[in-house]
């Protein structure tokens, strides 16, 4: 099983997310064996889309940056893990920016699916299997997790798997390991299930999207104060 992560936060390496999709993906190596590939979106210089339109006739993009790179590498696995913070209420910016580029894996004919109209999937492209996986710095995060998990969904059909977590600091605050480690266990037993059954049950999901320790403990590392 090849397995993409394509990273959205511009903290790269140091990504506190990351922690949260390399989990996961050992989770499905665990019982797939294959590989993880990592790609930093905000190392890679890509383009705005500009709508020309032109590679929903013809399945390639015009604008010659990196983002040939990405499409090469979506191309080459079988899932593809989007792994990003909230920003803004949102995605990063240089994830927003591949998310739009990824326009050819899409014809041009538009059909009406079950939550409305969007463009046909391409062959292979609607093979591929896409995870969200999503962290956040503010408690109560829920509503924006909902409006980005809607987002997601709607973009790309072949997701079948959202994953968010808040709290996701605490995975490179060293004294939060206490709370950090079981959840990045529970994120591998995730990846594990989620290939070995074919889905994240409901029960792993709310498991996964319940706060690590209670707000007010947070805050206090959040803020830099002493728990
Ligand atoms: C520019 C910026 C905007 C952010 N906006 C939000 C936000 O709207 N809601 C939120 O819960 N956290 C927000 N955060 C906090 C990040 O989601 C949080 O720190 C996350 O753990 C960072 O993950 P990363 O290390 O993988 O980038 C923001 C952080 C930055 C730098």
């Amino acid at each position: 099983m090849k397995v993409l992560i394509l990273n959205g936060s511009p903290k790269c390496e140091k990504s506190d997310t990351l922690h949260m999709s390399a989990a996961f993906a050992r989770g499905i190596c665990s019982v797939s064996g294959g590989d993880v590939h990592i790609i930093h979106t905000a190392q890679k210089r890509i383009e705005y889309c500009t709508g020309c339109f032109i590679c929903k006739k013809t399945g390639r993009c015009v604008i010659d940056d990196d983002m040939k790179e990405i499409l090469d590498a979506i191309a080459g696995c079988d899932v593809v893990i989007f792994s990003f913070p909230v920003y803004c209420h949102s995605m990063p910016a240089s994830l927003k920016i591949v998310v739009e580029r990824t326009m050819p894996l899409t014809f041009e004919k538009i059909v009406k699916g079950e939550e409305g109209y969007h463009h046909a999937a391409r062959d292979g492209a609607n093979k591929k299997r896409f995870v969200m996986i999503c962290g956040s710095g503010y408690p109560q995060s829920r509503d924006d997790f909902e409006l980005i998990r809607k987002t997601f969904l709607r973009t790309f059909r072949q997701c079948d798997a959202v994953i968010t977590v808040e709290e996701s600091p605490l995975f490179n605050i060293p004294d939060a390991a206490f709370a950090a480690k079981p959840r990045l266990e529970l994120l591998e037993a995730a990846g594990a299930e989620y290939i070995s059954s074919g889905a994240v049950s409901e029960q792993t999901e709310k498991a996964l999207a319940v706060p690590m320790i209670p707000e007010e403990i947070y805050m206090r590392f959040a803020n830099g104060e002493k728990p």
